[in-house]
């Protein structure tokens, strides 16, 4: 082939991977991380209990270490999710028919190709709508998927579920799946799950689909080292929100000064992740204009992640008229479930 007809046939690829993308960013570029101004780590750091927003741990280096934590030994939740989507993707696949994809909270968009590959084998469109606050991400994620699947049509929306839920355009397949695989519902306290739910429902029309990925209630001894791994990624992980608030905010958190903490709260059924204070020490936010006395051994609680009953969920997803048509988990263990529900008249 001659030179010009090679380079010819590059920017033909390259054309249409462009042709097939589009990115919608919902929000400036500076509000994306955490569309705050940091009203709400002021909130959380002037309340008798501290707590963070779980948003400020995704810098680029949080989301690196999130993305090790997935592959940790300990933690069994993402390898677990993943033999359920391989075992049951085409079961999924064959109920919902050719269907857009919509992702929330999309990432690096691994587990993604485990469903476009079972709606690629039955001869389906694929249309892939990928959300995530991290932009840069989804470009990346999305180009890579561009070029896998030679078919695929993306349109990325960079942005909180929230402001992309109310902005979704009718689809052009004949039905639509909003996934929210991860347990990332666990990371939202009952009343924001409710109004989440609200929110996919409004998103979905009558007879389409919701996939949801759910980390079940278990013994504490293989929940606890899930959320305390012992190469301390985990607690790398944490504590890089105080380094992140330190870079956004001009502030002087001393991270040595700060411990990892994280156990399982039995009769809230769930994980709860702290920071705590090593000694008595004042921190100052000069951004916020901000001074926090902290006591020795007082915490921050960082993240919650719920541990969930399949029954109760399923009762109330079905109450918000998401009716669940399935329930797959892992045999034996069934430490995880995945549910896929459709939304009722
Ligand atoms: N949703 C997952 C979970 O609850 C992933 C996750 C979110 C997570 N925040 C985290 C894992 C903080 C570890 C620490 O497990």
């Amino acid at each position: 082939m001659s030179i010009s007809k090679a380079a010819n046939r590059n920017v033909t690829s390259q054309n249409s991977v462009f042709q097939r993308l589009q990115i919608q960013r919902l929000l400036a570029a500076t509000q994306i991380i955490a569309p705050s101004t940091g009203s709400d780590v002021v909130k959380g750091l002037t309340q008798t209990s501290k707590s963070l927003p779980p948003c400020y741990f995704y810098d680029d280096r949080g989301s690196e270490l999130f993305e090790q934590i997935c592959d940790l030994p300990e933690y069994y939740l993402t390898r677990t999710e993943t033999t359920i989507l391989q075992q049951y993707a085409g079961e999924i696949a064959e109920i919902t028919g050719a269907c857009e994809l919509v992702e929330l909270g999309s990432g690096s968009s691994t587990k993604t190709r485990i469903l476009l590959d079972a709606y690629q084998q039955l001869g389906y469109p694929l249309h892939y709508l990928p959300i995530d606050v991290c932009a840069g991400m989804l470009e990346s994620s999305a180009k890579q998927l561009l070029r896998d699947y030679p078919s695929l049509q993306v349109c990325a929306l960079a942005g909180t579920y929230e402001l992309a839920l109310a902005k979704l355009l009718p689809t052009q397949l004949p039905s639509r799946m909003v996934c929210f695989i991860g347990s990332s519902l666990g990371n939202l306290t009952p009343s924001e799950c409710n109004v989440f739910f609200s929110q996919i429902t409004e998103a979905l029309q009558v007879g389409e689909y919701f996939l949801l990925g759910v980390d079940l209630r278990k013994s504490k001894q293989i929940l606890e080292p899930a959320y305390s791994d012992s190469q301390g990624v985990t607690a790398a992980f944490n504590l890089n929100m105080l380094e992140h608030l330190n870079q956004r905010f001009e502030g002087n958190f001393d991270t040595t000064q700060f411990e990892h903490w994280a156990f399982y709260n039995e009769s809230e059924h769930q994980i709860e992740m702290h920071l705590r204070s090593l000694r008595s020490q004042i921190v100052e936010l000069r951004a916020l204009n901000l001074k926090v006395n902290f006591a020795l051994g007082e915490t921050i609680l960082t993240e919650i992640s719920r541990k969930f009953d399949l029954n109760i969920l399923k009762q109330q997803l079905a109450a918000q008229g998401l009716s669940p048509l399935h329930v797959w988990t892992d045999p034996p263990n069934q430490w995880f479930g995945l549910l896929l529900c459709q939304l009722q008249a």
